[in-house]
């Protein structure tokens, strides 16, 4: 075992308000293992804070009329309370914009710089002459070259998932001005992942235990070549580049953040009196370093920035990367700027922090995208935590305090069954640690659960009520095994409960530093005397329910309101020849294939009544080749060949893409080879 663990919780943009998805991705995760190793007594460091650099940030800034620091101050101080009042417990919550992070960030590139790891280029890119500056990532929107997508980005394309750069666009427009960029050249300094592909190769052989989704997508993104990546960008709000000649140039948000995880913990090892502990955590090789995010992070937490750090030389790489898929909503995907999220200061106003760790915990994306419903969440708390671990706990305690004093009693002559129960404590801890230390969390909390269903049925069977009149040795037997089983579970149910778990320990007078290790059999002693506890969990009502539904789609009708207002404008008029020179042809689907590593296009082919082609349209996120076999279509014939993920695409098939993004056919029942005007 090493002799430490640093825990990084992704550093989330502070530039709106934690959810839901948020948590179930990497915060609640990465809090409930914390809090298991540090019931183990284990050295354990978690950190977290705000990611406060990024386009995302200064275009918010400049739609509200603000600046960006009003901005990150505003969202860095509401994110660190909501996730205290969640009872997400890090060691330290940081932020990017920090003194230590500029330096520390700037010292990394300096020495990576001076180390000559950088590949400089100049080259042309996109510039806003009105708004006198370049256009990097956000700022720019335009065609996807992928898959045609009008509104992709200049980082990404959110319709088929390319990572682009702004210049790949077609038709760019700025996000400032609305108007079409010209280009302009700049300098910049890019880290070449190529020159380390080998070297992560080998460094992600020796990794163990990996999720398969995550080495999934990381030998993905391996085989497709790693390529360069730009490590500056031209924009003013950011780390400055630490060189001369570099006015007006940050580092990019990607290579700035994650060096946050060690300013912060610079800031962290400060506050402890002992400035250069830091270094232990991050530079010692028995620290095992985990980080926890979402699916969408893997890339950056499992090439570049162990890139960044292999070719510092100085750091620790990451043990492992339990990164969590997405958590759907209602059977929807969440959505902030469509308001399907479930915002956690809401939720806190309606219901304890206690519960949805629980809910959200036993339903957490591991393998694979979950959902998460209200009616779910009721379910969850009234059939488990109200009928079993809290009428387990209550009737126990009560019984004890009803007729035994509230004392402890002794276990005098057991029978197997009492024994065989007992044993069922130390069972159960083995099987949950191990889940714990596999991150697998989910079959932690089921676990832990487990161990009050035994309980409960024990105390069932044994029927107290009944022996406590004609045989007070069963009866005092029965209330022992109670006893214990609820002292442990007072401490098994910690990381999940914290909470709740902390009242119960306080009412079995074992309040005193619990620790994983005295998990036992005989955790309370006989004759010691405990209160009885307060109801844990109250039911949830089914109109409870529907108002926290209501409010969700209240809120998402709002938003609907508000996008109808918001159509696509009409592009500028054209003359009729123009028109003219379109051939447009009804057609019907006749075979249709993926295209190896191209998740968004289809290979399709289209009967023209005259001829067959081959078409390639960035269709397959929303329909499967075998589905639109025999689908009537609308087809532009004349559109010069092109070659599209070595596939040659001769046309277009035509799409309406509704509001939300979806796609539909322009169908005809005109026979194929018909002229459309
Ligand atoms: N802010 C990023 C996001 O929310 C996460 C940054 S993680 C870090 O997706 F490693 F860069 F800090
Ligand atoms: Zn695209």
């Amino acid at each position: 075992m090493s002799k430490r663990t640093l825990v990084t919780s992704a550093l989330p943009y502070a530039n709106g308000p934690i959810h839901l998805g948020h948590l179930a991705g990497a915060y609640l995760p990465a809090d409930l293992y914390v809090r298991y190793k540090r019931l183990r007594g284990e050295d354990i460091v978690h950190i977290c804070g705000s990611d406060e650099h990024g386009v995302p940030i200064t275009i918010a800034a400049e739609k509200e009329g603000v600046s960006p620091q009003d901005i990150v101050d505003k969202f860095h101080e509401q994110n660190k309370q909501i996730f205290d009042d969640f009872g997400i417990d890090f060691d330290y919550y940081g932020r990017t914009s920090s003194e230590v992070h500029h330096k520390t960030s700037q010292e990394f590139f300096t020495k990576l710089y001076e180390d000559g790891v950088f590949v400089q280029k100049t080259e042309e890119q996109l510039y806003d002459p009105k708004a006198q500056m370049f256009l990097p990532d956000r700022y720019v929107k335009g065609t996807c070259p992928n898959c045609g997508y009008e509104e992709a980005y200049g980082d990404q394309c959110e319709s088929c998932g390319t990572s682009l750069s702004p210049t790949e666009l077609k038709n760019p427009k700025s996000a400032i001005t609305g108007d079409t960029p010209e280009t302009k050249e700049t300098t910049h300094w890019y880290l070449p992942l190529g020159d380390f592909q080998e070297r992560l190769e080998k460094w992600l052989e020796t990794r163990e235990n990996w999720k398969p989704n995550v080495m999934g997508q990381v030998k993905s993104w391996l085989n497709d070549g790693l390529a360069d990546r730009a490590v500056t960008r031209d924009l003013t709000w950011g780390v400055p580049v630490p060189l001369e000649d570099a006015d007006g140039k940050v580092l990019y948000v990607w290579f700035d953040a994650p060096i946050g995880y060690i300013s912060a913990t610079k800031e962290w090892a400060a506050q402890q009196g002992e400035p250069e502990k830091w270094k232990t955590y991050w530079q010692d090789e028995e620290t095992d370093l985990i980080h926890f995010i979402g699916k969408d992070n893997i890339v950056f937490h499992c090439i570049m920035f162990p890139a960044t750090l292999m070719a510092h030389g100085d750091y620790v790489l990451p043990k492992n990367v339990p990164a969590n898929e997405f958590l759907n909503l209602e059977g929807n995907k969440l959505s902030t700027s469509r308001g399907w999220a479930v915002w956690l200061d809401e939720y806190l106003e309606d219901f304890d922090a206690d519960l949805m760790r629980y809910v959200l915990g036993t339903n957490l994306p591991e393998t694979k995208d979950s959902d998460f419903s209200w009616e779910d969440f009721q379910n969850k708390v009234n059939s488990e935590l109200a009928d079993v671990l809290g009428n387990f706990i209550y009737r126990t305690t009560s019984f004890t305090e009803n007729y035994f004093d509230g004392k402890v009693p002794e276990l005098d002559n057991p029978t197997d069954k009492d024994l065989d129960t007992l044993k069922e404590i130390t069972k159960q801890k083995e099987k949950i640690s191990k889940a714990y230390e596999n991150f697998k969390l989910r079959e932690a909390i089921t676990q832990t659960m487990n161990l009050a269903r035994i309980g409960n049925k024990y105390f069932t069977e044994m029927e107290p009520w009944q022996t406590r009149k004609n045989d007070r040795t069963t009866c005092g037997n029965t209330l022992h095994v109670c006893l214990q089983i609820t002292a442990a579970l007072s401490v098994l149910f910690d990381p999940i409960l914290p909470n709740k778990m902390a009242e119960l320990r306080k009412e079995l007078n074992i309040d005193d530093g619990s620790s994983w290790d005295a998990i036992s059999d005989s955790i309370l002693e006989s004759n010691s005397s405990i209160n009885k506890g307060a109801i844990l969990f109250e039911k949830i009502e089914d109109e409870q329910i529907e108002e926290q539904l209501n409010k969700l789609k209240e809120r998402a009708a709002d938003n609907e309101d508000s996008a109808k207002e918001n159509y696509e404008p009409l592009k500028e008029n054209m003359e009729f020849e123009d028109f003219m020179k379109m051939d447009l042809r009804a057609g019907e689907i006749i075979a249709a294939s993926a295209i190896e590593k191209a998740d968004k296009l289809l290979k399709i082919t289209v009967d023209l009544g005259f001829e067959e082609r081959i078409i390639v349209s960035g269709i397959a996120n929303d329909f499967d080749p075998d589905e639109i076999v025999g689908q009537k279509v609308s087809v532009v014939a004349n559109l010069a060949p092109k070659k599209l993920m070595g596939v040659e695409s001769n046309g277009m098939i035509l799409m309406a893409e509704e509001e939300d993004g979806s796609l539909k056919f322009v169908d005809t029942d005109a026979k194929p080879g018909s002229v459309i005007k």
